[in-house]
């Protein structure tokens, strides 16, 4: 059976701690001796963006490189997914060349249907519905900053998005209290949250939901907010701008939470939006720790899925 990295929800805990200790053992490797040991070396990592990026695209090209394997960036523009050929022979096809195969897209479902018809495994760099390697990241770094994590309090302030699915998903699988401050009309799916209640009543924790960002924040260890408009929704910021700014991660709100909260965003930032640069420069920042952890999870996540270790 072909491993695919789909989405957190699908990942038992002790996978999702599995792939959280991996990380953190490679990155320990690579600071200690200053390289890592060749795992993929030979191998060949193909990655479909529909969407831009920096963080993916480049820590996915670095991971496979220091691992002694190659990365392959495809550009919206070359395999035009769904529309130069279907998905099912992008996936039949890219599988005969490639060892892993990783893709951004808009919806979900075009990654679903490439994991249905590859015989690789696939990675979901970021789909609509939600962002798991971002999730192994922001749970690598709240371990560093907070030891285990059960128990801990984690508030995510903002739009219902794919990255507040990620993060619902990993803290309820990994014992943690999580709170969501939505505006209304925003909050996350039902079908979502039904997963995290299901997950919650398994670990023993909470999920809170409300549109109260001072709520949510109360006793908060971790801050977490991202953009008010994701990629794909672009028609509808103007909107969002006028909605959101109660939502706003500043110094006001901080206050709220315990006195060592760490804040957290996956970035990219809309200064002056989701968050003040008070905020994002200040002490309780872990923006850009929470980056170059992307890159070693993306590690992880290919050694797991190519049982490289
Ligand atoms: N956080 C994140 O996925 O960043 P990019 O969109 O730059 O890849
Ligand atoms: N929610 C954002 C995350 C970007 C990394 C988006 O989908 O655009």
């Amino acid at each position: 059976m072909v491993k695919h990295f789909l989405s957190l929800a699908a990942l038992s805990e002790k996978e999702l701690r599995q792939i959280l200790d991996l990380a953190a053992a490679l990155k320990a490797e690579q600071k200690e001796k200053g390289e890592n040991r060749p795992l993929l070396k030979g191998k060949v990592l193909g990655m479909i963006f529909q969407k831009p990026s920096l963080r993916t695209r480049v820590s996915f090209d670095v991971a496979m490189l220091q691992l002694g394997g190659h990365a392959l960036y495809l550009s919206p523009n070359e395999i035009q997914l769904g529309k130069r050929e279907s998905v099912a022979d992008v996936a039949r096809v890219i599988s005969r060349y490639v060892d892993v195969v990783m893709a951004r897209v808009f919806g979900h479902e075009d990654l679903l249907e490439l994991a249905r018809y590859a015989t690789v495994p696939v990675i979901n760099g970021l789909s609509d519905y939600n962002h798991p390697c971002q999730g192994i990241a922001d749970f690598l770094t709240m371990m560093e900053n907070k030891g285990e994590l059960r128990g801990k309090k984690l508030a995510f302030v903002g739009d219902g998005n794919n990255v507040a699915t990620t993060l619902l998903y990993g803290a309820t699988k990994l014992g943690m209290h999580f709170a969501i401050a939505t505006p209304r009309g925003y909050e996350l799916h039902p079908a979502v949250l039904e997963m995290g209640y299901h997950f919650a009543a398994h670990s023993g924790t909470t999920v809170t939901v409300t549109h109260d960002p001072v709520e949510a924040v109360r006793d908060a260890d971790v801050i977490y907010t991202d953009t008010w408009t994701s990629m794909g929704q672009e028609a509808e910021a103007e909107k969002r701008r006028a909605l959101f700014p109660p939502y706003q991660v500043n110094g006001r709100l901080l206050a709220h939470a315990k006195d060592d909260v760490i804040v957290m965003h996956c970035l990219p930032a809309h200064r002056g939006e989701e968050i003040t640069d008070e905020v994002a420069d200040g002490p309780h920042s872990r923006l850009f720790d929470q980056a170059e952890n992307r890159l070693h999870g993306q590690k992880a996540v290919l050694a797991w899925l190519l049982d490289a270790v």
